[in-house]
Formats: C-alpha cells, structure tokens, sequence
C-alpha cells in the first residue's frame, strides 16, 4: 500500500473580508497567499461569491497568474460565475450552494435536486480542463449522484461534526464522515474535507480514510491574528518611537 501525505488547501477568503471591511488595498492577498505558500500550503482557496463579500474578480485573475502553488476556487453553479471560472481555468473548481444572508457556506450541495443543471456545468468545466469538486455532506446518496454527474472531487462537508454540541454528536458526524470517505473512494472519488475545521478537531479527522486534501480558512487567519498581534504592536511602537514630544506648556499658566 503506498501513502501519501494530506495535503492542505488554505481558504484565504477572511483576508479579503479585513480588506472589504475599509476597502483598503491591504491587507494584500497575494503576499497573504504566498506567506501560506511559504510556510507550506500545497493550495489557495477563494470562494467568489455572487455577492462579492470578500474575493473581487480582480483577485481570481491576479492569484491565479501569481501564485506557484494551485488554485481552488469555490463557487455557485451560477452562469456568471461560471463564465470567470471558465475564462480563468484554476486548477481546480469547488461548486458549493450560495445563500445570500448566510453567513458562510451552510451545508453540502443537493446534487441530485440539481442534478440536469450540473451536469451540464460540470461537463462545461471538465472540458475546459478543470478538476471539478463538489461539496456535500457524506451522505450515500449524494456521494453516488456526485459519481454519476462526472465530478472528479467531492469535498465531504465538516462542518456538522466541528460544530457539534456534544461528544456523542460529534463522534456520530464523524462515523458519518469515514463511512462517506470509504464510499467515495469507492466510487473512484478523490476525497478532500473542509468546513469549521480548527487546530483541535485535526485528530479526529486524521481517522477519516482515503482523504486527499483538507481544505481551511477561518481558523487559520483567526489564529493569525492572535499569533501575528504582539508583532503588529512592537512593529507600530517601534516606529512611533523617534517621536520626541516638545515641552508641553505646564497646565496652568500664571
Ligand atoms: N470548503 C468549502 C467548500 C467552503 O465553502 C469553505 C468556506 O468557504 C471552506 C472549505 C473553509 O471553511 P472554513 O473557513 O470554515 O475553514
């Protein structure tokens, strides 16, 4: 049997959220891709989303003739969308379901309620060379109309399981999880996962087989601020310490 390391996507949406929040040009995606990169990522994930939130066209383009590493795009099967997808061919596309009030991606795709509109999406990006991944829960059903409609992907949706409100929901989500992975890579499936997962919850997804990539955003750029923060304040006192103030005038003048 041979093995091979898990590899792992960075999601740098929330760099872009910090950026959006001001629309400032910082902080900057790229170098934010390439200190991933750097620090040894094997992907950059970017979810463009219809309405724009965090990841700007503009940012598809550049990262994509930018970076050295391969880039996952997440997206909706929607024509727009889709038409940038197929214009820059990333190496890999993610279709996920988009709601506009949700906060983040809320659960795997319903492969077969919309079953006649990716095949035809996922033929579209096939043959333009795409490796194209769909993100569902580990649900038998789901995973077997994912084989059928030609994806070459499916990423198992985590995010049940990390936010679980109990050990003994957790420890079911994740059967559900290594039962999934065993029946896509039984269906020819490469297996990858993502979703609300966080330093913590790496044990227990190392016991779900057959995994190919984990694909993770949120936790990684929250725990970049909390390791990064003493640095960003030394770095801001340093450089306000040639300051030397005047004599103020004494506070009470005669
Ligand atoms: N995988 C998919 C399909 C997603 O939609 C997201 C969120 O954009 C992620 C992974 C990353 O999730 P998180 O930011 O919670 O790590």
């Amino acid at each position: 049997m041979t093995t091979s390391a898990l590899r792992l996507g960075v999601n740098i949406d929330h760099v872009a959220t910090l950026r959006q929040a001001r629309n400032t040009p910082y902080p900057d995606l790229l170098a934010a891709a390439r200190a991933c990169e750097q620090a040894g990522a094997d992907g950059i994930t970017i979810h463009l989303r219809e309405d724009r939130r965090h990841i700007q066209d503009a940012d598809v383009y550049r990262l994509h003739r930018e970076l050295r590493i391969p880039m996952n795009l997440e997206m909706a099967d929607a024509p727009e969308i889709v038409a940038i997808a197929c214009d820059v061919r990333p190496a890999e596309v993610c279709l996920v379901p988009e709601k506009r009030q949700e906060l983040t991606t809320e659960g795997g795709l319903d492969v077969q309620a919309h079953a006649q509109s990716l095949r035809s999406t996922i033929a579209r990006l096939r043959d333009a060379k795409m490796m194209v991944s769909l993100f569902v829960d580990p649900d038998p059903e789901q995973l077997a109309a994912s084989a059928d409609l030609g994806a070459t992907v499916v990423e198992l949706h985590t995010g049940t399981f990390c936010d679980a409100p109990d050990p003994t929901t957790a420890q079911t989500e994740l059967q559900r999880l290594v039962d999934g992975a065993r029946a896509a890579h039984a269906l020819g499936l490469r297996v990858n996962a993502g979703h609300g997962i966080a330093l913590p919850h790496i044990p227990d997804i190392l016991r779900i087989p057959h995994l190919h990539a984990l694909n993770i955003g949120h936790s990684i750029v929250c725990h970049a601020v909390m390791v990064g923060l003493e640095q960003a304040v030394r770095e801001m006192r340093a450089a306000m310490a040639p300051y030397q103030r005047a004599n103020e005038p004494p506070a009470e003048t005669a």
